[in-house]
C-alpha cells in the first residue's frame, strides 16, 4: 500500500513533468535571428595573421595629437603608464622577479593591437575612433616601443609583418600536451 507520503512525492513529481511540458511547449522568446547586415558593425575580430584588417593607414608621426589627446591621460604620454597599464617598456624583464608585460615587452601580435584600441580604448569611450585613428594610434604605440619608426606606414599590408620582441616567447599548450 503506498504511504501518503509516497502518493504526495508521486503527486509532486506528476506537477513537475507536467510543468515541464508547459514550458517545452511554449515557444522561447529569444528575439529575432541576426542578419549578416546586422553583424557588420560588431563582427570586428583582426586574426594574428591580419585577416579582417580594414582600409586605411596611419603612422605615429599622425598619430601624437590623438594619442596625446585620448590616451595619455590615462597611458602617459610616453607610454609609461598612469592610471591605465603602461603601454612600453619592461623589456628583458619577463624572466625576472618583477615582469613588466606591456604591448612592447609582451604581445606576440602587432595586429592584436589594432584589434584590442579599435573595440576597447580610450577606455572610457570605446569605439569611437575611425579606423584610420586607429591605425595612427598602432603605429604611435609600436613607436613608442621602438619597433616601427615615426613615418611608417602601418596598414592592412604592412601590420602583420611587424614583428614583435617576444614572438618566439609563448610555448603552445597544445602542442605541449601533444608531446607528452
Ligand atoms: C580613462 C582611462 C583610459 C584612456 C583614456 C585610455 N585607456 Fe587604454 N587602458 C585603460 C585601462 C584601465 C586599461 C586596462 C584594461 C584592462 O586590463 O581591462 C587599458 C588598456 C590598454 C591597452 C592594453 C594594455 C595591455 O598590455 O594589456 C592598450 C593597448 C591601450 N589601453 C591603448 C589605449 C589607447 C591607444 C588609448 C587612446 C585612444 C587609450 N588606451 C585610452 C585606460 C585608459
Amino acid at each position: 500500500m503506498p504511504t501518503e507520503r509516497s502518493r504526495i512525492a508521486t503527486l509532486a513529481a506528476a506537477v513537475a513533468i507536467a510543468l515541464c511540458v508547459a514550458n517545452v511547449s511554449a515557444a522561447p522568446d529569444l528575439g529575432e535571428p541576426v542578419s549578416a547586415a546586422d553583424l557588420v558593425g560588431l563582427s570586428i575580430t583582426i586574426g594574428p595573421d591580419g585577416n579582417g584588417l580594414p582600409p586605411g593607414r596611419g603612422t605615429a608621426i599622425d598619430g601624437v595629437d590623438l594619442y596625446v589627446d585620448r590616451c595619455a591621460s590615462c597611458h602617459g604620454v610616453r607610454g609609461q603608464g598612469r592610471t591605465g597599464p603602461a603601454l612600453a617598456g619592461g623589456a628583458g624583464t619577463l624572466a625576472g622577479k618583477a615582469p613588466v608585460r606591456t604591448v612592447g615587452s609582451y604581445w606576440p601580435h602587432a595586429t592584436t593591437l589594432f584589434d584590442y584600441i579599435r573595440r576597447a580604448m580610450p577606455y572610457d569611450n570605446p569605439m569611437s575612433l575611425t579606423n584610420e585613428q586607429v591605425y595612427q594610434l598602432t603605429a604611435y604605440v609600436l613607436w613608442l616601443n621602438g619597433i616601427v619608426g615615426r613615418d611608417e606606414s602601418i596598414d592592412a599590408r604592412t601590420l602583420p609583418g611587424v614583428k614583435m620582441p617576444n614572438r618566439a616567447g609563448f610555448v603552445n599548450a597544445w602542442d605541449a600536451r601533444d608531446r607528452d
